[in-house]
């Protein structure tokens, strides 16, 4: 077996045995980062684009507005290091304004995605290092050789910080923070806001959210052999207040019975599978979110709506 066939032989074990665990218990969960196969990957950025999805409209003028002074953050020569680089379509903001960047590494666990977009960055940007790494950012990340003592800036974009369990985010923030040479971080989290336009950011009328979360039973059927039923599980978007989040849920239409790696999992009418959660801050639960990590909340950064905030933060 070559390297690549094995990679995704281990891939493929994880989903099945991370999903069985998840679906063996109550409520059932599954982990949002079987999210992102090629087909997901390209759905998310089709939900950048909603009208309903104003976060990627918000970052973007963000970073458009502060490009100068972001990129200032990374010193000469020194590199930004991207946790869930997607396409990287807002980074090139920073990216523009970064000539003095030796390198850029995006980090994603999407392969075939973010090796389409690092060849796409290496014809617009040759002067820079691209250099991206396949990992899941909810474990300690292993930087490029070469790399390792440069000086760095870290960067979280599109609110995905969002989507992980508090003590996740802190630890892959404080990882960043014990790298060698961390010079700060740039953070874009959702703001707490009016629930009927959280729900709809996350229940669109084009049903592309739905699709999006409903690829998770997709993919399972298609890289695990299982045998979801699509059309028998419908999607719900929820504002939890007491949680500050919105979750995602697929809920079973009917009583049934679905077959994954030799176990059978039942479902009764109304059960929800649980696949994702994006959680809203204020100042107040940033601040607390960060400190635990070693850093420090030294500006907030608005839209014009303050709708949604890039957070700076220094090292504490
Ligand atoms: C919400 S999207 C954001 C994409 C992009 N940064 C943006 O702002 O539009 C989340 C990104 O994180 C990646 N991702 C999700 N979970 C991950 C994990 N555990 N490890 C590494 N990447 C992950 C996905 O593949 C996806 O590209």
């Amino acid at each position: 077996m070559d390297g690549s066939v094995q990679a995704r032989a281990a891939t493929a074990t994880a989903l099945v045995e991370d999903s069985l665990r998840g679906l063996r218990g109550t409520p059932k969960v599954l982990s949002p980062k079987w999210l992102y196969d090629p087909r997901g990957s390209a759905l998310f950025e089709q939900i950048t684009t909603l009208p309903e999805y104003y976060l990627t409209r918000s970052e973007a003028a963000i970073l458009s507005a502060h490009a100068d002074r972001l990129a200032g953050l990374v010193p000469e020569g020194g590199a930004l290091v991207e946790f869930g680089s997607g396409a990287s379509v807002k980074t090139r903001t920073l990216l523009d304004a970064g000539g003095h960047f030796g390198a850029y590494v995006p980090i994603d666990i999407s392969e075939d995605f973010l090796q389409q977009t690092a060849q796409g960055l290496r014809a617009a940007y040759p002067g820079m290092q691209i250099a991206p790494v396949v990992a899941d950012f909810s474990e300690a990340v292993t930087l490029p050789e070469g790399l390792a003592d440069a000086p760095k800036v870290g960067f979280f974009p599109g609110s995905t910080i969002g989507n992980l369990p508090p003590e996740t985010a802190t630890a892959l923030l404080a990882h960043a923070r014990a790298w060698p040479g961390a010079q700060g971080f740039i953070l874009g989290v959702d703001l707490v806001k009016d629930r009927g336009e959280l729900v709809a950011a996350y229940d669109d009328s084009q049903g592309v959210t739905a699709q999006f979360i409903g690829n998770i039973l997709q993919r399972l059927n298609s890289e695990a052999g299982a045998d979801f039923e699509l059309t028998q599980f419908a999607y719900r978007a929820r504002w939890n207040a007491a949680a500050a989040r919105i979750d995602m849920e697929l809920v079973s239409t009917c009583h049934q019975s679905v077959a994954l790696d030799g176990e059978t999992i039942d479902f009764a009418p109304g059960e929800p599978i649980h696949v994702s959660a994006s959680r809203k801050y204020t100042r107040e639960s940033l601040s607390a979110l960060v400190a635990p990590a070693g850093w420090q909340l030294a500006e907030l950064l608005f839209d014009e709506a303050e709708r949604f905030a890039m957070a700076v933060l220094s090292p504490g």
